[in-house]
């Protein structure tokens, strides 16, 4: 079927050539066309352009006069599929409780783990598909999900099948990540060893065998997993050719920025607290720094350094870190406008930011994150509005109209 968009008052994130990222000063460039058309072929893009060039004679009109269009947003770091809630350990924090002394009193990941090892796989993909549906309302057309509240060979095995029946079940594009080193459980406190041989001798061949996942994560923190036990396990994960998108840089920088590039990570995602160091490790490197605003502001810790990273001439992207603990949301547009807000990016920056980066830090760049023809028809179509800069200007409004993912509004 073919679907003609019309009267788009401005038509964003436009690519005539498929590109991979933006990066540096390239970020501020978000290209655009005003008063646009946009033309689908069942779930592609196959053109778009001047409204002085609209093609005729097409069926299926959707008129957008006042309204904008741009991709939808590419989340690339997520840990939607959990159990219940942490919503007590948010008002002891409230009441004065640090994160870490929560998670140092058995709370914290190991209170999701133990949650999650008690749900059934039924109830725990009811929960995450309310999840994933909200998300996409909310203009979010590709995203990635972790494991890692499992921490046992079979509640792992449980959540990463839980993410492939969420794939097989929607339409957008569902990318998943082996989080077995997202915590030490507590039987294995005083045998870490143990548990990440455990990791690797058991959870990644049945991982492997599965075919449950094609990127491999850890937790590489201070408390949590060091940059020795990080190698150990991105090695032991290139055998079974899984990319390293790691956890780093949250609380502490203790080399996890190094590690990661030594193995050609696709990204290092958190990077609240960055060195010179940090930033020098990632120039001329293909890993993708992902920023996780909602985080920053969820436990008032320092938000990434954008401008630091991005005067390195490095690209940045940002997702959401969706998860029970440090971020109970996925709403990508309180993101770009935390971004924009709180981290100093220019609403350009931060589209570009949320969409194209995005993409490549998920290997989708070819799918999807820019209106491009050949890509999927997955975008956002917004209320009547004066400017896309009202996307993160006016945060807190749904400013969103429609989602369509492959050429249908959802
Ligand atoms: O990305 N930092 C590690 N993992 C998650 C949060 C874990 C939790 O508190 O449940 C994150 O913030
Ligand atoms: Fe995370």
């Amino acid at each position: 079927m073919t679907t003609l968009l019309i009267n788009i008052k401005e038509l964003i994130q436009v690519r005539e050539a498929s590109i991979k990222k933006v990066s540096g000063k390239e970020m501020s460039i978000l290209p655009t066309i005003k008063n646009a058309f946009l033309l689908l072929e069942n779930d592609t893009i196959i053109d778009f352009g001047s409204m002085d060039d609209v093609p005729s004679s097409i069926d299926n009109i959707i008129d957008c006069t006042g309204k904008m269009i741009l991709p939808t947003w590419c989340d690339s770091h997520t840990h939607i599929v959990y159990a219940g809630n942490r919503e007590q350990e948010f008002v002891d924090r409230i009441n004065g409780l640090t994160y870490e002394e929560i998670a140092n009193n058995g709370g914290g990941i190991l209170n999701s783990a133990k949650k999650l090892q008690e749900t059934s796989e039924e109830e725990l993909y009811k929960q995450s598909a309310v999840r994933l549906e909200e998300v996409m309302k909310l203009g979010t057309g590709a995203v990635e999900i972790k494991s890692g509240y499992g921490l046992t060979v079979d509640a792992e095995l449980k959540m990463l099948r839980v993410i492939k029946k969420l794939r097989e079940n929607y339409k957008l594009p569902i990318k998943a990540t082996f989080l077995g080193a997202h915590a030490f459980p507590a039987e294995y406190k005083n045998n870490k060893e143990g548990y990440i041989n455990l990791i690797i001798n058991e959870m990644l061949p049945k991982i492997a065998e599965e075919n449950l996942a094609e990127f491999i994560d850890a937790f590489c923190e201070t408390g949590y997993f060091s940059v020795e036990d990080t190698d150990r396990i991105l090695e032991a994960g290139k055998k079974y050719e899984l990319t390293p998108k790691v956890h780093v840089n949250q609380f502490t920088t203790i080399g996890g920025v190094q590690v990661s590039v030594k193995h050609n990570a696709l990204s290092v995602d958190h990077l609240e607290v960055m060195n010179t160091e940090d930033i020098e490790a990632l120039k001329g490197t293909q890993t993708m720094p992902v920023a996780l605003p909602s985080c920053s502001y969820f436990l008032s810790i320092p938000f990434t350094p954008a401008r630091e990273i991005m005067n390195a001439g490095l690209p940045l992207a940002l997702a959401t870190d969706f998860n029970p603990g440090s971020t109970p949301s996925g709403n990508m547009n309180f993101v770009v406008a935390t971004a924009c807000i709180k981290m100093k990016m220019t609403p350009e920056e931060a589209i570009n930011a949320a969409t194209i980066n995005g993409a490549y830090a998920m290997n989708l760049s070819d799918e999807v994150g820019s209106i491009t023809k050949g890509k999927k028809a997955n975008f956002i179509v917004t209320k009547e509005i004066l400017s896309y800069g009202a996307i993160p200007y006016n945060f807190g409004s749904v400013l969103i109209d429609s989602v369509f993912i492959n050429g249908k509004a959802i």
